[in-house]
């Protein structure tokens, strides 16, 4: 029903026993993504991504590129693993990064390609769903000054690696509810492009739209945006 359209690929040996073992669970999933039989954690303009089981430890990024318009979907799964393997791997302090765990690639019977990223589940919100959802706030110990300056820290780094996430909006930056800090998804847009050759000259679309605006200008509207979100809770 499904076959592989690439060799699946675990980024360190134990993933690759995780991966044997959840090889049936996708299969069961990409048959039942919009039913309601499995958690769905959040979804983007990309993707769908979904609990792995009952312990949440694991969740599943799916993207079908077939279904997504050619102005959202810039990097395959893949390279958004690979690039967000090399920035988890920064360990860049008081920033959280999901870890990868593997990759898969199938093809249906119909030729439609499904694209499956597993890594590790954040227990947080997107400051999207802070704002919008009902019920979901920042945690007790959350604090503005140190939250914007971790993640402005963050984006110096992997800027000064040429490393540009380009799609900083408040859906990809998660608040981690234990630690009250940053936490950064979705490197779906990210690119590893030097300096000189402007990461984001995709910037303003022939038609005027602005496409991708700057990492560190989407952490100061977050900031403002928090902290308006902060007094406006005080009254
Ligand atoms: N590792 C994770 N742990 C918990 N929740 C997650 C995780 N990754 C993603 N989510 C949730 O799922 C949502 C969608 O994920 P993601 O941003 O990767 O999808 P996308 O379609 O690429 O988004 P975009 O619209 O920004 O392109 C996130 O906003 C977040 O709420
Ligand atoms: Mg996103």
């Amino acid at each position: 029903m499904f076959s592989l359209e690439s060799q699946p690929q675990a980024y360190t040996e134990k993933h690759e026993k995780m991966l044997e073992k959840h090889s049936s669970i996708v299969v069961e999933m990409v048959k039942n993504l919009s039913s309601k039989k499995f958690e769905q954690l959040g979804k983007g303009n990309v993707g769908e991504v979904m609990s792995a089981g009952k312990s949440h430890k694991v969740c599943l990024k799916f993207v079908s590129p077939e279904t997504v318009s050619e102005d959202v979907l810039a990097n395959s799964l893949k390279r958004e693993a690979d690039l967000q393997d090399k920035i988890h791997s920064l360990n860049i302090e008081g920033v959280k990064v999901p870890k990868p765990y593997w990759t898969m690639s199938m093809e249906s019977e119909e030729g439609k390609i499904i694209q499956v990223f597993a890594m590790e589940t954040i227990n947080g919100a997107s400051i999207h769903d802070v704002f919008n959802n009902e019920g979901v706030d920042l945690p007790d110990n959350f604090n503005l000054q140190e939250f914007i300056s971790k993640l402005s820290n963050f984006v110096r780094e992997i800027n000064e690696r040429n490393i540009y996430h380009k799609d900083l909006h408040y859906g990809n930056v998660m608040v981690d509810f234990e630690t009250g800090d940053p936490v950064v998804i979705d490197f779906g847009k990210a690119t590893e492009t030097f300096a000189s050759e402007n990461p984001y000259r995709d910037q303003v679309l022939p038609n005027g739209e602005v496409r991708y605006q700057r990492d560190e200008t989407w952490v100061r509207e977050i900031g403002e945006n928090l902290g308006a979100y902060l007094t406006n809770k005080k009254k």
